[in-house]
């Protein structure tokens, strides 16, 4: 593992990493196991990759734990995660602020379970000082919910005459996102080896890497991180120019 993370440029790390955490399911019937125990380890891989991440200098980390298609499971399911989030934020607090990670959330977060909500607004609230990493929780999120969100606040400035149409620009588009302040994502990770972004971060990863892991998310591991990354410093990022473009702005 020592010989994988040696291989990392530290000066070349995405600041920002978004995780599609898929597969719990799976892996659970797998192991012969109700669904409910693929999340549970999933913790684990939650855990592990806050960990990571943060030792490596990654400054922000994205996961997606809940999306609003999710209500559509079966109630003990939404039940059981709802339980796990509160559960696993109660018993980390301590931990994150150990090692300097602030907690924070996107999404419509209002309309969660008031327990959920609660406790989350604790753990963003007790975390709200550290500096080293932000663990961002994407928790019932959509990214068109968010969008369309921002374009109604935009649209009302602008009836109010609080801004003139001509003058939305995409940094007046990015703040009014739930990810305000937030850089975007350059590598975003999906397990499970589906090879979608089922509406997360949709306006956010536009020039994001893609990584998509045929592995279940419990299985994921800082190993799965740590290549995840040495991968994307491998691939040349253009943003539309070309190779010797970008040579060229090197030197
Ligand atoms: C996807 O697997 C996983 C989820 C919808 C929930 C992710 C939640 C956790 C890892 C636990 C709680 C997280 C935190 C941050 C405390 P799936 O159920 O869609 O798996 P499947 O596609 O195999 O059915």
């Amino acid at each position: 593992m020592e010989d994988l993370k040696s291989k990392i440029n530290l000066d070349n790390l995405p600041q920002h990493i978004a995780i599609i955490m898929d597969g719990n399911g799976r892996w659970a019937k797998k192991h012969g196991q109700p669904r409910v125990f693929g999340h549970r380890n999933g913790v684990k891989a939650v855990r592990e990759t806050t960990e990571g991440a943060a030792e490596l200098g990654v400054k922000y980390v994205t996961l997606y734990a809940f999306s609003t298609e999710n209500w559509g499971r079966p109630k003990a399911e939404v039940n059981a995660l709802m339980t796990l989030l509160v559960q696993t934020i109660r018993k980390e607090v301590a931990t994150m602020n150990k090692n300097g990670i602030r907690l924070k959330a996107i999404g419509d977060l209002e309309a969660l379970p008031s327990k959920s909500y609660k406790t989350l607004m604790e753990g963003i609230e007790s975390t709200k000082d550290n500096t080293r990493m932000t663990l961002v929780l994407a928790l019932n999120y959509s990214a068109k919910w968010e969008i369309m969100r921002a374009v109604r606040g935009i649209a009302q400035e602008a009836v109010d005459g609080k801004i003139k149409p001509g003058d939305i620009d995409e940094a007046t588009f990015d703040d009014a996102l739930s990810t305000k302040g937030i850089p975007h994502p350059e590598l975003m990770i999906r397990t499970s080896g589906e090879q979608r972004i089922s509406n997360f971060l949709l306006w956010q990863i536009a020039y994001a890497e893609l990584a998509f892991l045929p592995i279940y998310w419990p299985e994921f591991t800082r190993e799965h991180l740590y290549q995840a990354i040495i991968d994307y410093q491998n691939r040349e990022r253009r943003f539309g120019k070309t190779s010797e473009q970008i040579e060229g702005d090197k030197s």
